[in-house]
């Protein structure tokens, strides 16, 4: 039953079958970035896979689609640098880091898989080996040990009970590269779009329109915008400044004359963006440049309600000996930083007011609270710090 399961059709995941694969080398002869474009129809934001090589040979950390283009990347890195011995799946719940393992694992018989404890499903909660994972050579990160340990930290932010599952996050700290791997948990954004854009640019066009029968224009400022714009709804879902027009004005304005492709949705684009969303987006960095910061989305839907086992987590990281830079699964990376960053964090996160309600936070704020109302996450929590990546959750 570890063969083949059918996920990809399952969802509509842009750019469907024209993947590609963008790789760089970000400390030379040690760690590499494999980014892909992942997304909802043209919300499509870059995931990164992090190679990292070890005495063993390459470990993988967060998976990627396994296409063609990357296995031949990594045949590559395989011949220069040893066999590829690891594979980590360092979260519970992000599906979009979940679904590319088996075929990733398949494609790497040898190497060992290690997964973070309490991997769930919906609708079904489905063994692993049910979902295509290889049952002879999958561990859990923990509860079976810990790999590469001698060359590796490993620290565990959570489990957090989310109600239908948990969150949790391992991240990994590579000694000898200083480089800290990061699924979720936070981000770096920068201001310009990444350089994985640079093929196809079309869904920052097609977020740079003011109105459906716009057509599509390429320049540098539009590309910019559009960027802008998709970190906005990837942040927030719907940020303050975004209006949702009503369908009959959608309607009105698509299928004009030059909107009849697929490309442009036939003018379908039911979103006006009002003044302030520039000044939105600029809140996400410090003075233009990137910071190290929690994802909205994880404040308000995660953490809401456990902002201490956040607060222990960084400051447990904080006293990581040999931090140089974070390389997280999406956005920017590497972001250069200290231990000392993750205790400024910390204590910025614990001054201000937590898991806002308002302006941007909204529609974030609306979910947490229909959720709530629905049984469907937990209300009322002890807010204890957790040091036990096997804690139980009920
Ligand atoms: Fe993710």
């Amino acid at each position: 039953m570890d063969q083949h399961w059918p996920w990809w059709p399952l969802l509509p995941l842009y750019p469907y079958g024209r993947r590609r694969t963008l790789v760089r080398e970000l400390i030379a002869g040690q760690v590499w970035s494999f980014e892909q474009l992942q997304g909802i129809f043209y919300v499509a934001v870059p995931i990164r896979m992090t190679v990292v090589r070890l005495k063993q040979g390459l470990l993988l950390y967060a998976p990627v689609a396994a296409t063609q283009d990357l296995l031949a990347e990594l045949r590559q890195l395989e011949i220069l640098h040893g066999p590829v011995c690891s594979i980590v799946l360092a979260t519970s719940s992000g599906l979009e880091h979940k679904l590319p393992l088996p075929a990733l694992a398949r494609a790497f018989p040898q190497a060992q898989v290690w997964v973070s404890p309490g991997q769930w499903s919906f609708p079904l909660n489905l063994p692993l080996s049910w979902l295509g994972f290889p049952s002879g050579r999958t561990h859990t990160l923990f509860v079976d040990g810990l790999p590469h340990s001698d060359e590796l930290a490993w620290e565990s932010l959570g489990p957090v009970d989310l109600g239908l599952g948990r969150f949790q996050e391992i991240s990994c700290l590579h000694r000898a590269s200083g480089s800290l791997l990061l699924t979720d948990a936070l981000v770096a954004i920068g201001a310009e779009p990444p350089e994985l854009f640079d093929a196809d640019p079309t869904p920052l066009l097609f977020h740079a329109r003011e109105r459906g029968d716009e057509p599509l224009i390429d320049s540098p400022e539009q590309r910019r915008k559009g960027w802008q714009r998709l970190v906005l709804f990837a942040s927030y879902f719907r940020p303050a400044s975004l209006e949702v027009v009503p369908l009959s004005q959608v309607w009105s304005q698509a299928f004009r004359p030059g909107l009849r492709t697929a490309k442009s949705y036939f003018g379908l684009y039911p979103f006006r963006w009002q003044s302030g969303w520039e000044q939105a987006f600029s809140a996400l960095l410090a003075g233009g440049q990137p910071k190290l910061q929690l994802a909205p989305v994880l404040e308000r839907l995660v953490f809401p309600r456990h902002r201490g086992v956040l607060l222990e987590w960084l400051r447990r990281l904080a006293r990581l000996q040999g931090i140089r830079q974070v390389i997280g699964a999406h956005y920017l990376a590497p972001l250069a930083c200290t231990g000392a960053d993750f205790g400024r964090l910390a204590s910025e996160l614990e001054a201000r007011p937590w898991a806002p309600s308002g302006d941007d936070w909204a529609t974030l704020s609306a979910i947490d609270d229909r959720l709530l109302r629905w049984g469907l996450v937990p209300g009322t929590v002890a807010e204890t710090a957790t040091t036990n990546p096997n804690k139980k959750i009920p």
